[in-house]
């Protein structure tokens, strides 16, 4: 399968354009397209721009999913907040969610936000994060739509619900466990499913409690409920899928039991008629300000501490290293951002062409087209250098008025911000 790598901000601000297109505001596509591309940056390929259409764009287009983020404050004491999504972006939803927490957490220790009325957030990680950079403790997580089948059931009730923490550190990175409560989630499945792959036996069961390993089959069984993805642990008791079972169920009741989101079956996101409609999931955020227990750096440094020396544990046969969580993703961000962006394959780079046809946005040149190909031959640039023409700078400018508010020094803020 064709792999190309595109620049960071061609796909960030070819996304952003795309949504203000479909009538969503700028600063909101904005923030969506970057958690997007942010997602591909840390690795987390199953959430990033290959996600852009379907779920984002064409829930857009059916009316599912709401242009317009008009977030209300339900209820909020000094140390917590009930929030209404309003069924819009859940990325724009959960940033301000999350940004809100670390706000009380920050004046009063601990801040914890609940959401109601949301859609699909991506990557839990990405909300962890930003109170890890603030110097707190982040943890998050959301329901999602059926996937997970309780111990002893076959059918999908939970959702892949993640469940996340990140911690400061001394280290390059916060550490930031940040993964389903489920062995793989659907965005893993999707991914099988376009690179012509069978599921490994172990993550899917259908209803007869056999393993399915048909990643396109199961796409189309779980939303019938003829399918369930096995949680942390596995199905049955032998190697303990209850705690993930366990886990998964804390994420539900933490996101739709405070803030009376829709939960499990009711996540399926179809009308009476069996139509597609909005999910209106749940989320959380917490943040807890480690000044409040203790001094950053020192906190910092024992996190560090813990990490590694997890890292000097003796290594099994045949392994090199040992990793602890957020590394990966570490790795995996300066690992692009040294092959010039991120890899999109054949059938994503036909989601964007067919976005940019249906946008009309035929300006923005992408890696895979022949005119691009013929830019890079003329600069002399070889595959995963950036190439940066004026023409394309200023194609990347939707709205220059945008940009100038950003502080834009030339005709991309974009640009200017990164290279
Ligand atoms: N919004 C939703 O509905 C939803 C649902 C499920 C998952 N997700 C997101 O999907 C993304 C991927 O989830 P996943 O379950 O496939 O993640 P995953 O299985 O790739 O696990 C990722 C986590 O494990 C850590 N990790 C990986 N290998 C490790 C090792 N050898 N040692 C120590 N730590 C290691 C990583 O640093 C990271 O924290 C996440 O960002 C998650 O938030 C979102």
């Amino acid at each position: 399968m064709a792999k190309h790598i595109c620049p960071f901000e061609l796909a960030e601000n070819f996304m952003r354009d795309v949504l203000v297109k479909v009538g969503v505001a700028p600063e909101d596509a904005a923030i969506t397209a970057d958690v997007l591309v942010e997602s591909d940056k840390r690795g987390h390929d199953t959430h990033g721009v290959g996600r852009c259409k379907p779920i984002y764009y064409d829930r857009i287009k059916k009316g599912i999913l709401n242009t317009k983020v008009e977030i209300t404050i339900e209820k909020e004491t000094p140390t917590t907040a009930v929030i209404d999504g309003h069924n819009s972006l859940g990325h724009v939803v959960s940033k301000r969610a999350m940004q809100m927490a670390i706000d009380k957490a920050k004046k009063n220790g601990l801040g914890m936000v609940v959401v109601r009325n949301s859609t699909h957030n991506g990557i839990a990680g990405y909300y962890s994060s930003m109170a890890a950079d603030q110097g707190c403790i982040g943890m998050c997580g959301t329901n999602a739509r059926p996937s997970i089948a309780p111990t002893f059931a076959v059918e999908n009730m939970l959702g892949t619900n993640p469940l996340c923490f990140a911690f400061p550190s001394d280290e390059k990175f916060a550490f930031n466990l940040d993964c389903a409560t489920s062995i793989a989630q659907r965005g893993r499945v999707e991914q099988y499913a376009r690179d012509g792959l069978t599921l490994p036996s172990g993550w899917v069961i259908d209803s007869h409690g056999k393993p399915a390993t048909d990643p396109d089959a199961v796409l189309q069984m779980l939303t019938k409920g003829e399918a369930a993805m096995a949680p942390l642990g596995g199905i049955g008791e032998e190697t303990a899928g209850y705690k993930g079972y366990g886990y998964a169920t804390v994420v539900e009741v933490l996101s739709a039991a405070l803030s009376s989101a829709n939960f499990l079956r009711a996540c399926y996101g179809k009308k009476a008629d069996g139509s597609a409609g909005p999910i209106e999931l749940g989320h959380f955020f917490f943040a807890a300000d480690v000044s409040a227990f203790t001094d950053l750096a020192t906190f910092k440094k024992n996190t560090g501490d813990i990490m590694r020396e997890l890292r000097t544990a003796k290594l099994a046969e045949g392994a090199t290293r040992i990793y602890t969580a957020g590394e990966k993703e570490f790795e995996a961000y300066h690992h692009q951002l040294e092959q010039g962006g991120v890899v999109i394959e054949g059938p994503i780079a036909h989601t964007f062409d067919v976005m940019r046809e249906e946008t009309g946005l035929t300006q923005y040149i992408f890696p895979w087209d022949e005119k691009y190909a013929q830019m890079m031959k003329e600069q002399g640039k070889k595959e995963g250098e950036t190439i940066y023409t004026d023409d394309l700078i200023k194609s990347m400018c939707l709205d220059p008025s945008f940009h100038a508010s950003k502080g834009c020094m030339g005709a991309c803020n974009c640009h200017h911000r990164t290279v």
